[in-house]
């Protein structure tokens, strides 16, 4: 295919609605083009570099995506949410696309949660921000202080309130509940109560709980048709992403997915009731079968549309599952038979490795 094609290709993506453009195309050519199309680097070699500077989780095929869906997938209506910015190197990807977006309504803002400590010590931390204090946007004399507690508020305030975004974004604590015993503090992520929500990014629900908990107040607070992206719906042990939107998948149509990152269109807003009722509070209500289904199901369809890598994750995420529900040596022999297959393990060995020495992540306290 010649760029003048795929250009050609990425403007019907972004004008024409994803229903019609599906119907025309067949969902699956519909997600390979949006992620082959909305995952190049900004076209502006400034805008590629910048995305790429600041220490992120995640891939720099990611960070375009969410460059390209803030700057021309999105209508520009309503607000921009994101929660689990760590330094913000994906913060930066949806700002700058932000600002790149002729229909951005006036008062559009990227609102941004995290927690903003306890992540990485103050050492790990240190070393994150190592290319910054070099090349001076960090001030050397803030090194101690910046690394001493693990708190990355303030060092995430100086990487960007530089920069020419910063008027967009609006950076809170906001501390997500991973169980149900969880306490409300003044901290609990609190989104404001008359914003409504065009775009959202998610990347810090790193529980069963916190998903059902955010994702109740995001749906509920967004317009028709805002479009969702998940960076960890491919990650094994965020197994809870996946599972959520199977059994929500009446009101999320998918788009398409870069790397982990999979990216959905909510079809119209849902009371918090409504989801909260129809989701289980745990993994042990949803218990073993429904779960095992349900990525059994989501397995399949990735197949269909030609994506192993996917089904993979989903057979991973079966594995995390049972290992999280107690049955350990099932997890491990479903990986080790995903590990002695060598296609696989081109594809996706590292996470197959990660997940044969942790194939489960829990709360604290769980
Ligand atoms: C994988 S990192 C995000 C990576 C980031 N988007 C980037 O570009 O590198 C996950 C983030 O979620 C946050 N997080 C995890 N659990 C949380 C919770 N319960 N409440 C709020 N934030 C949480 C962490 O502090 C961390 O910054």
């Amino acid at each position: 295919m010649t760029a003048p094609l795929l250009d050609l290709i990425t403007q019907r993506l972004v004008q024409d609605p994803p229903e019609a453009l599906q119907q025309e195309l067949g969902e699956t050519l519909y997600q390979q083009l949006f992620a082959r199309c909305l995952s190049v680097p900004p076209a502006e070699p400034r805008h590629a570099a910048r995305i790429n500077t600041i220490k992120s989780e995640t891939t720099p095929r990611e960070r375009a995506l969410l460059f390209h869906l803030a700057s021309r997938f999105w209508n520009g209506q309503g607000h921009v949410l994101e929660v689990g910015p760590f330094l913000g190197g994906t913060t930066r990807a949806l700002a700058m696309g932000m600002l790149e977006n002729p229909r951005r309504a006036a008062d559009a803002r990227l609102l941004t949660f995290d927690r903003f400590r306890a992540y990485y010590n103050g050492e790990a931390l240190a070393q994150a921000l190592e290319p910054q204090f070099q090349d001076g946007s960090l001030p050397s004399e803030a090194r101690q202080m910046l690394t001493a507690s693990g708190d990355f508020f303030e060092a995430f305030r100086l990487l960007h309130s530089s920069q020419d975004y910063w008027g967009l974004i609006d950076a809170r604590v906001g501390v997500l509940p991973d169980l149900a015993e969880t306490p409300q503090t003044a901290e609990t992520l609190a989104l404001p109560e008359d914003a409504a929500f065009g775009l959202v990014f998610v990347d810090g629900c790193k529980s069963w709980y916190a998903t059902r908990w955010f994702l109740a107040r995001a749906m509920h607070q967004s317009l028709p048709g805002t479009v969702y992206a998940f960076q960890d719906y491919g990650w094994h042990t965020c197994f809870w992403i996946p599972f959520f939107l199977r059994a929500f998948r009446e009101d999320f149509r998918f788009l398409g997915r870069v790397d982990y990152t999979h990216v959905f269109q909510l079809r119209s807003p849902r009371p918090v009731r409504d989801i909260e009722e129809a989701f289980p509070v745990s993994p042990e209500q949803a218990g073993i079968q429904a779960l095992e289904t349900a990525f059994h199901e989501l397995g399949i369809e990735a197949l269909d549309r030609g994506d192993r890598e996917t089904w993979a994750r989903h057979r991973l995420h079966t594995a995390a599952a049972r290992a999280y529900l107690g049955d350990t040596e099932r997890a491990e022999s479903l990986l080790r038979a995903l590990a002695e297959d060598e296609d696989l393990m081109r594809r996706c060995g590292r996470q197959i490795r990660l997940a044969l020495e942790h194939p489960a992540y829990r709360p604290k306290g769980a």
